[in-house]
């Protein structure tokens, strides 16, 4: 005999849309995949991806530390109970404000990518631990992070020098490949570039234990197998790092956003007006891209189903989605293949539990969606 698990909070009628359904129990077990996968690493939640309390402190109860970019995300993460030595900030542009209330919590180290922020950090938080963002490779990730952050080797040489004369604790490097990176390889050539300046760096009298890989770990791989896994990642990396950096057994810290919580996440949303538009078929959701899907206009595809007991015996059409703003750049997806949809359908958006209610405001007075606990209930078949 057979237990299967059902779903029942997307599928209850009386679930006021739009919302967000958030798994837990499924964080959770990411969480030890991601353990199980990186042995030795430490996880630094990218609270970014999903502040949403009840996730955060997950994370910190199974002892997990939080990256943090704002004032309000450090207060939020000390209220979830974070200790300063669970925290880290990996914004490369930070208030003087924060920084000071970074020092002042014992944050464990922030990161700097400029000699201004070296300036800032040390005038701030004097002796403060500092790692060094490095410009990586993004390509192939669905949202590259290139360009605004990061520096060459050499500037991050020029940059560890800089700290220390000014009084700084130089510990180490970080990178980021991109969110959702779909070309495992890019974590393997980041490695072998830090492992490099890791190396330049130790010979001109710096002492590093510290490597932060960073997030871009992708979600989705249950309904796309072409969606490298976490442990396919894990194994390609604990390589890397056994290879490039020999003999230094660095502090390994990796910092998923979307990897730990997007699966997590069903968006449900219900269709509430229809048109037909030049030979195309429209459909306006209660949820679009200001609120909620803000992803989808970043050139993310969502992956949709019809909640609906016939979906399967329904004809299948072509159809452009909508947010339920005046605005017209607020369209979800184009050209999408669903099956015949109603007024009153419901339609669930999957792994949406990162960078859903993060991103969204209530423009036009639209709601952004509730967060609901995903309840679910053994079934035996
Ligand atoms: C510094 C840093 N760390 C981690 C993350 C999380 O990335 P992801 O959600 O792709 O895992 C981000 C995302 O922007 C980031 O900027």
């Amino acid at each position: 005999m057979n237990t299967v698990r059902m779903d029942t909070t997307v599928q209850n009628p009386d679930l006021v849309t739009p919302a967000l359904v958030l798994d837990f129990e499924q964080i959770s077990q990411t969480y030890d995949r991601f353990l199980d996968s990186f042995p030795g690493g430490q996880i630094f939640y990218a609270v970014k991806a999903n502040a949403n309390p009840d996730v955060m402190r997950l994370v910190v109860e199974k002892g997990g530390g939080l990256e943090i970019a704002s004032l309000a995300e450090l207060e939020r993460s000390l209220s979830v109970g974070a200790t300063g030595r669970q925290i880290i900030c990996s914004n490369p542009i930070k208030h003087p404000v924060f920084i000071q209330r970074m020092q002042e919590e014992g944050v464990y180290a922030m990161v700097v990518d400029s000699t201004y922020e070296v300036e800032k950090v040390a005038k701030y938080a004097p002796g403060m631990r500092v790692y060094v963002r490095l410009a990586v490779d993004n390509q192939g990730s669905v949202l590259p992070l290139a360009g605004k952050f990061g520096v060459s080797g050499d500037e991050a040489l020029g940059l560890f020098d800089m700290a220390k004369e000014y009084g700084l604790d130089p510990i180490g490097l970080s990178f980021h490949v991109g969110s959702q990176c779909l070309r495992p390889q890019n974590y393997v050539n980041a490695i072998r570039a830090c492992g490099e300046i890791w190396q330049r760096a130790e010979a001109c009298g710096h002492s590093f234990h510290f490597l932060d890989i960073g997030g871009g770990f992708p979600a989705g791989h249950y309904h796309d197998k072409s969606i490298p896994t976490i442990e396919g990642i894990g194994d390609l990396t604990m390589e890397a790092v056994r290879q490039y950096i020999p003999n230094a057994n660095p502090m390994l810290i990796l910092e998923p956003g979307r990897g730990l919580v997007g699966e997590s996440g069903r968006l449900v949303a219900s269709v509430v007006g229809k048109a037909k538009r030049n030979g195309q078929e429209w459909l306006y959701l209660d949820a679009g891209v200001f609120n909620g899907l803000m992803e989808t206009f970043e050139g993310f595809p969502p992956v949709i189903r019809l909640l609906a007991a016939d979906a399967d015996d329904r004809e299948m059409l072509n159809y452009t989605l909508a947010g339920p703003s005046c605005d017209s750049c607020d369209v979800v997806a184009r050209d999408m293949e669903l099956p015949e949809i109603h007024i009153g359908d419901r339609l669930m958006f999957l792994d949406t539990g990162a960078y859903t209610n993060e991103y969204a405001v209530a423009f036009n007075g639209f709601p952004i969606p509730s967060v609901v606990k995903l309840e679910r209930e053994l079934e035996l078949a």
